[in-house]
């Protein structure tokens, strides 16, 4: 009963953090990479593959490209850019070492090199 409890209280915790996130999230006019795609009509289960997402929850970057076909497809969109974000010199670069779902995205190149990006 106890651990059911506490199990209980986090999602609880979980669940108003990701909606006070939410809250944060369009006042400030922020929109995570998630809030957008659910705009865009994806809802949660079609990046999840279930209903209700648990604490915890991941996305394979099979299911990103389900969609963005793959890392070679999108590194065409960004061509521009000098190193392109989506070359990739490290084998199997997954879509969320950098684009986060419900929270700030992260340059993971910049753990070794200074190099910019803005991440999506
Ligand atoms: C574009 C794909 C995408 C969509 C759409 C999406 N998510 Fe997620 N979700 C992610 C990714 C990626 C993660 C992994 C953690 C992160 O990057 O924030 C995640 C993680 C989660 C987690 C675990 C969070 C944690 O900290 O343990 C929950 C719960 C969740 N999502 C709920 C939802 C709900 C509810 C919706 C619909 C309103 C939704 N997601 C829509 C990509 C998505
Ligand atoms: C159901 C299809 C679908 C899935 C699954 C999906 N996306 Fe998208 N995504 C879109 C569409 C549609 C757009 C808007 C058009 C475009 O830019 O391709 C988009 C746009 C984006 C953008 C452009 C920046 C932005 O915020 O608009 C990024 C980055 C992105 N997706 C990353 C991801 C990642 C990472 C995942 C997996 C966690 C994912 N997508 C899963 C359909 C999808
Ligand atoms: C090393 C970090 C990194 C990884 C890993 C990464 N991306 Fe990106 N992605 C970026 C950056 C940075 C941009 C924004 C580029 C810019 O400023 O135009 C971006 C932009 C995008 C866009 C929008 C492109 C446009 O037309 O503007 C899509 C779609 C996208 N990423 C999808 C993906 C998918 C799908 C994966 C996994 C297969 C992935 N990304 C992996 C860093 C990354
Ligand atoms: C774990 C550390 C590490 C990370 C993370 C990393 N790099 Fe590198 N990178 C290196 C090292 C070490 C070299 C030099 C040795 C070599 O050329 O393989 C290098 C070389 C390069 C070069 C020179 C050309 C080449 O292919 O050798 C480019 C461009 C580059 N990295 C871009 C990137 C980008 C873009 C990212 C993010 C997707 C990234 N790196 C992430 C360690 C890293």
């Amino acid at each position: 009963m106890q651990i059911r409890h506490l199990f209980c209280a986090s999602v609880l915790a979980i669940a108003l953090s990701i909606s006070a996130q939410a809250a944060q999230a369009a006042k400030s006019g922020t929109h995570f990479l998630a809030d957008r795609h659910v705009e865009r009509g994806v809802a949660c289960s079609v990046c999840h593959g279930v209903k209700t997402p648990k604490p915890g929850a991941v996305v394979e970057t099979a299911q990103c490209n389900s969609c963005h076909k793959s890392l070679d497809e999108v590194a065409k969109r960004t061509a521009k850019l000098d190193p392109n974000p989506h070359y990739n010199h490290l084998v199997g670069l997954n879509c969320t070492e950098c684009h986060r779902g419900h929270q700030k995205s992260v340059n993971m190149c910049a753990s070794c090199h200074n190099i910019k990006y803005n991440v999506p």
